[in-house]
């Protein structure tokens, strides 16, 4: 049921969506023309793919601690690591899509909510080595394959904090210095999700991207996605269906586009 409603939704989408052509201002016609259509692989992005693959063929199994939307924390139980690779993680077409956001707005401080192996991670990290990329994580275990995942692809600029999100974002955000870039990509549920924003918000400043997997996921994502693109700081968002983008830049107007991606 929740899939066909799931399916229901990419249809309405789909039929919504503006081609990447028609995008008017010069801002979003920038970020279409240079970001979402500029789909060149590059070193780092076939290593990541590679990872990919090697942790897609993985015997290995792991504890985790399960923090996924809905399910009751602590709650723990064996995986293999190879359906955590195939399920959980951002496919390549939008780990690239992050690769390229951050390799053209070139923000500093990054926030992950949600590393599961770390490949999202990989391409944040990799995009800009002098970013660096704050990522949070609940499960332990899973959290130790992503820190053996960034060793093998060199990356230093990447630094998981494990625990419950509600027990570490605060205490990170007031360390480091201001979020360029949010990737909220963990705890798919409404009130959480609306929590992340006006938290990180209190972190953000005039160029800020916000990221956010899976706002048409349920109701209660697609009912969190209205309450940001409503926010008042909110001006323009961006709603490729599995991920929406939200810029909070005051110079733009507050226009909301559902692009075909
Ligand atoms: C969809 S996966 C992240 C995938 C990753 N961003 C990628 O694309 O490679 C979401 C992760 O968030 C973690 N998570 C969910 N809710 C959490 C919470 N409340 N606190 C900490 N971690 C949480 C889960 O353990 C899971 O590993």
């Amino acid at each position: 049921m929740k899939n066909l409603q799931l399916i229901l939704r990419y249809f309405k989408y789909l039929l919504t969506a503006k081609s990447k052509h028609s995008a008017q201002a010069p801002f979003l016609y920038h970020f279409v023309t240079k970001v979402l259509n500029e789909k060149k692989e590059d070193e780092y992005c076939k290593a990541i793919e590679q990872l990919r693959i090697a942790l897609c063929n993985t015997e290995q199994i792991i504890q985790i601690t399960d923090f996924g939307a809905g399910s009751s924390i602590n709650n723990a139980k064996k995986r293999k690591v190879k359906d955590i690779a195939k399920n959980s993680a951002k496919n390549a077409k939008f780990g690239q899509l992050l690769y390229r956001i951050c390799k053209e707005f070139r923000p500093k401080n990054i926030i992950e909510l949600g590393t599961s192996l770390g490949i999202s991670t990989c391409y944040l990290a990799k995009a800009n080595l002098d970013a660096e990329v704050f990522t949070f994580e609940g499960c332990p275990e899973t959290a130790a394959i992503s820190n053996t995942n960034f060793k093998k692809l060199n990356i230093n600029n990447a630094v998981i904090t494990v625990g419950d999100f509600k027990d570490t974002l605060t205490t990170k955000l007031e360390e480091i210095a201001g979020v360029d870039l949010a990737f909220i990509d963990g705890n798919h549920q409404e009130k959480p999700t609306i929590q992340y924003f006006e938290e990180i918000l209190k972190f953000a400043n005039n160029n800020t991207i916000f990221i956010f997997d899976d706002i048409h996921w349920s109701s209660g994502m697609e009912n969190a996605w209205h309450y940001i693109k409503a926010h008042p700081k909110t001006t323009l968002t961006i709603d490729l269906f599995f991920v929406g983008i939200v810029f909070i830049k005051s110079e733009l107007s507050k226009e909301h586009f559902t692009i075909r991606f």
